[in-house]
């Protein structure tokens, strides 16, 4: 089985990069997600061909046997002013179940983690993973659990994908492989991931944090505020109400849980 990251072939042959996306989409995405959650293909198309003037860094790993059909694959993204990672999907197709395909895929999106952290040159602060999960008791959600994933312990909305869509509840944000986390490190991830879809929080991110989300060096050396400056900002500012609610929820945390999914 072959894994590899369309971001590098994007690079070198975006018409081949484009082909195996359209089949990743078409042939593993599509069947397994509902429509309402699933990126369009025309945005995740732009991630992997505008990688100069699109943040996050998008990368979509594909899992192919014999170089030829599509097994299944992950999609995830980098957003490097926080240094967090969001995993989006990860799939592998029925028959090629049950036989460590999934672990491979993800070891390998936590090399590829790991490589764009050092990077943006986060020598010495791993990555931090996010994945967005259906608040769904479930089979989904116990395979979630084995694989790591813990929800967080706040009142989680997902920020509106783009400007004709809306703020989503209904979702639980969980984390990889940890049981706490620091509350700055939540705030700095929702704001770097409302920023990259919401006109309103980048404006107010570039102007107040510095954040150049467009320009791939922008987290080289930015200054990250910690939360006392962070909330004074956010208060005097008009964010929309759906971070503002997060923000502030999670300052009153001294640490941010994580639970267990319901059974
Ligand atoms: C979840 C999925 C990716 C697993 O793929 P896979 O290649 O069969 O998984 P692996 O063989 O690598 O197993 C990975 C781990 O998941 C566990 N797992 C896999 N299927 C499971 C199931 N139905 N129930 C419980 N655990 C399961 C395995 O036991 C294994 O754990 P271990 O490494 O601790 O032993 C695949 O079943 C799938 O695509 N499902 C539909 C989409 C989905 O639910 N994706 C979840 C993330 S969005």
């Amino acid at each position: 089985m072959d894994l590899f990251d369309l971001r590098d072939l994007a690079g070198e042959s975006p018409d081949v990069a484009i082909h195996w996306t359209r089949r990743f989409y078409s042939e593993v995405l599509r069947p397994s997600f509902d429509d309402d959650l699933l990126d369009d293909l025309a945005d995740i198309e732009k991630g992997l061909l505008h990688p100069d003037v699109v943040s996050p860094e998008l990368h979509v790993l594909v899992a192919a046997a014999g170089g030829e059909c599509v097994a299944g694959g992950s999609l995830f993204e980098y957003y490097s002013w926080s240094n967090c990672g969001l995993s989006s999907y990860t799939v592998v197709l029925e028959p090629y179940r049950g036989e460590g395909l999934a672990r491979r895929i993800l070891d390998t999106r936590n090399q590829i983690l790991d490589a764009a952290r050092r990077r943006f040159g986060y020598h010495e602060e791993p990555c931090t993973l996010f994945a967005e999960i259906a608040d769904a008791p479930g089979t989904r959600q116990q395979i979630q659990h084995k694989l790591g994933w813990r929800p967080l312990r706040f009142k989680y909305v997902q920020p509106p994908l783009s400007e004709s869509k809306n703020p989503v509840e209904g979702l639980l944000l969980a984390v990889n492989g940890r049981q706490t986390l620091d509350r700055h490190t939540v705030q700095r991830f929702l704001i770097d991931y409302a920023a990259s879809v919401d006109h309103t929080v980048l404006a107010w991110a570039e102007r107040r944090l510095g954040i150049r989300l467009g320009d791939v060096r922008h987290a080289v050396g930015a200054p990250r505020q910690e939360a006392c400056t962070l909330m004074q900002s956010i208060l005097r500012e008009n964010l929309p109400e759906y971070l503002t609610r997060q923000l502030l929820e999670l300052d009153t945390l001294e640490l941010v849980q994580c639970g267990t999914f319901s059974t």
